[in-house]
């Protein structure tokens, strides 16, 4: 089992209350923070150990704090993206649920290192029984002097407040999560300005997933250079896995980075293999906008190398042979699940998740969605396995945000890796029609 920096606690009984937490050693990076750090030494240490962003595209932490601008007498805002709505990935709805007073010790930290003084938690519209815990949590912190004014004698000032998401997919995508926190509907802006330069009310703001906001905490507790030494290279920490699918024992774990794919899947302290003695069929490491990885590249990269809990490793290969961590959402497939069946499943998603704005990714989800439906039902044709292809490649990078993406790499991998399984389709209409497939239990999806 590996060390834990995140989840070490998350199964004390009443650690979602301020006095248990506080027991466990909770709020001791606010203290040493506060009292004998400045903010740029918070950056600092948050450049040195690595972190990279949890949300998805593990864009540097340290490195995009950095660039935050600091205009004379212009508010700086710390928004934190819990609208975690990507299906197959649900670590971040554990942690607020168990553990919220990390997240909150990780805001104060946080907001201090940057120089914001009110900052917000926008929370997935379907999360309502989450937000009454941070919203219990956060005032049990004002109650106890960690949040309000001159916090701890320090003269820090912060106010931090929960707001409920718009309940789409795309508010996740931080400048549209910007503009619905702003009261508008949630569609992407252009880039740039980045939200460091222009955000929220066109001030200077920093969006940051759950996990690595509350990543920050070990980081001030421990330093940064003793963070990084736990991983492999450019992948330093632990990373909080959401595993799903047809797996034993699904649930969402925390990984020191490094770890192999085997033993994630198959080991003790994981999710100790494939459901009912099954085979694994293929697995789609980090949610469902990652490329999927047929059974033989799972464990193994294309050259034979063992594949890795890292982003290099799960990457290995490009789109050829390799897929993403992304935002850690593990999805199982065993030898029994239809792999056009689960793609069409996605493609609807996305189809009902585009916001509409970029004719590429309004029009082709919803052209891709149809295709892969009529092929599912025994309606397709050849031809629309390469329409799909071509479909894609119009989406892909011809749109403002990266949903068009999203939607369009999932597809493009099931057809590059399970061609045969889709011509098979065409192939025995009858049976397409008839057969049983299940969709994965444990995938959600809108
Ligand atoms: C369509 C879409 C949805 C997204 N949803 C989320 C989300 O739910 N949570 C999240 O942290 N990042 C999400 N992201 C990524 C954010 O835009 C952003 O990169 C992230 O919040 C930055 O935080 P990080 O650097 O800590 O990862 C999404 C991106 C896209 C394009």
């Amino acid at each position: 089992m590996g060390r834990k920096l995140l989840l070490e606690y998350d199964h004390v009984p009443g650690i979602e209350t301020f006095d248990v937490y506080r027991k466990n050693g909770g709020y001791r990076s606010v203290e040493k923070a506060l009292k004998s750090m400045s903010p740029e030494q918070i950056v600092e240490e948050v450049q040195k150990s690595g972190l990279r962003g949890r949300g998805g595209a593990g864009f540097p932490t340290g490195m995009k704090w950095s660039f935050l601008a600091k205009p004379e007498g212009v508010p700086r805002y710390l928004l934190c993206n819990a609208d975690e709505s990507e299906p197959g990935t649900f670590k971040d709805r554990y942690l607020m649920e168990r553990i919220p007073h990390l997240l909150i010790e990780g805001m104060i930290v946080s907001s201090f290192a940057l120089g914001a003084k009110l900052s917000f938690i926008y929370i997935r519209g379907e999360y309502m029984w989450i937000l009454d815990i941070l919203e219990k949590a956060i005032d049990e912190a004002y109650a106890n002097g960690f949040l309000g004014k001159n916090i701890l004698g320090s003269g820090f000032d912060l106010d931090l407040r929960v707001m409920p998401g718009g309940g789409a997919y795309i508010c996740g995508e931080e400048t549209a999560l910007i503009e619905s926190l702003e009261g508008k509907r949630g569609n992407p802006r252009m880039k740039p300005p980045f939200p460091a330069v222009k955000g929220l009310w066109g001030c200077p703001t920093v969006v940051n997933n759950v996990e690595s906001i509350a990543a920050v905490v070990p980081i001030v507790n421990d330093g940064g250079d003793e963070y990084a030494k736990i991983g492999l290279g450019k992948s330093t920490g632990t990373k909080l896995i959401s595993a799903g699918g047809n797996l034993v024992r699904p649930g969402v774990y925390e990984i020191e980075m490094g770890i192999t794919v085997e033993e994630f899947i198959y080991g003790d302290d994981y999710c100790r293999g494939i459901a009912n003695n099954k085979k694994l069929k293929a697995c789609v490491p980090g949610g469902s906008s990652v490329p999927i990885l047929p059974a033989h590249l799972v464990t193994k990269t294309a050259t034979g190398e063992d594949r890795l809990m890292t982003y290099e490793s799960l990457a290995d290969g490009g789109f050829a042979s390799g897929s993403m961590l992304g935002s850690g959402g593990f999805i199982a497939f065993d030898e029994d699940q239809c792999i056009v069946r689960n793609t069409w499943n996605f493609a609807r998603f996305y189809s009902h998740e585009s916001c509409g704005q970029c004719s590429p990714c309004r029009e082709g989800t919803g052209w891709m969605e149809k295709v892969l439906h009529r092929l599912e039902i025994g309606q397709g044709t050849m031809r629309d396995i390469d329409l799909l292809a071509d479909i894609n490649k119009k989406i892909e990078g011809n749109t403002i945000c990266p949903l068009g993406d999203a939607a369009a790499w999932p597809v493009a991998a099931a057809i590059r890796h399970f061609r045969e399984e889709f011509e098979w389709h065409v192939t025995h209409p009858e049976e397409a029609q008839m057969r049983n497939f299940g969709l994965l239990k444990n995938v959600i999806v809108a």
